[in-house]
């Protein structure tokens, strides 16, 4: 098998969706935020569409496939935030690209409804990771955030997650910029992040409704050589 690593192209994106949504399957935030009774495959699969559609144009999306196979099946998928200087204005392009990540979900509501999404949830979330980032990122450089990491099931465990991040974490590295991400899980996440050179920053916990769920925030220095 050799696994390799590729921007995201259109034919993708099928592959990618699928990867995402059989590695999430069993996520804890995903089980807290969604409710499974009304959760709609079909509406979360054109969500995670439209996502992998805006982050070709406005993130790090990448995918992982063995060259062996015929088929280019997408074994593993990773979405970075490039880093956003506290000195840099909002660009245009950056912008147009948020209100087309808007607008497209608006639709896709009107469309298929909240297919189960809790959005007291979603909400709690977002306010939680606002607070979260706003006390850890300090760095006028900005940060690398990790948005979305995941591999296949059958192919966790090989090698290729490494081979995701180590595409940006390179590229962080000779920049001197550092790298952030929200584990949904203890374990076994935070042993991996840590493989990886990541440091557990602080905890993030959402509560809603007694039921809460606890998120790890964990920080990368660059490496430098
Ligand atoms: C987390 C995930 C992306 C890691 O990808 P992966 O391909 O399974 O990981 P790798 O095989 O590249 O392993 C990377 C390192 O972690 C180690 N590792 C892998 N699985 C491990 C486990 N269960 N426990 C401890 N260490 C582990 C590997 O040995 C390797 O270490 P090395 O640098 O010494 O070789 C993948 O397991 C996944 O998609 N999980 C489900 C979805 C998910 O939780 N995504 C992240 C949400 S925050």
């Amino acid at each position: 098998m050799l696994v390799q690593v590729t921007t995201l192209t259109e034919a993708d994106i099928s592959g990618a969706v699928t990867c995402i949504q059989q590695a999430f399957k069993d996520d804890p935030y995903n089980h807290w935020v969604f409710d499974k009774d009304n959760f709609s495959f079909e509406r979360n699969a054109v969500s995670l569409a439209i996502r992998c559609r805006w982050g070709m144009s406005h993130a790090l999306f990448h995918v992982a496939k063995d060259n062996d196979d015929p088929t280019g099946e997408v074994l593993g998928v990773a979405c970075w935030l490039p880093p956003r200087s506290s000195q840099t204005a909002l660009i245009w392009h950056d912008w147009a690209g948020d209100w087309w990540l808007w607008f497209s979900q608006v639709r896709m509501n009107m469309w298929y409804g909240r297919g189960g999404l809790n959005v007291q949830r979603y909400w709690i979330w977002k306010a939680r990771q606002a607070e979260a980032q706003e006390q850890l990122w300090t760095d006028a450089k900005g940060y690398y955030f990790c948005n979305i990491v995941t591999v296949l099931p059958k192919a966790q465990g090989r090698g290729i997650g490494k081979l995701l991040f180590k595409h940006v974490i390179d590229q962080a590295d000779r920049e001197g910029v550092k790298c952030y991400l929200e584990s949904s899980r203890a374990v076994p996440n935070m042993a991996i992040y840590e493989k990886m050179g990541f440091d557990m920053a602080r905890e993030m916990e959402c509560a809603d409704d007694g039921t809460a769920i606890t998120l790890y925030c964990m920080m990368r220095e660059p490496k430098l050589s």
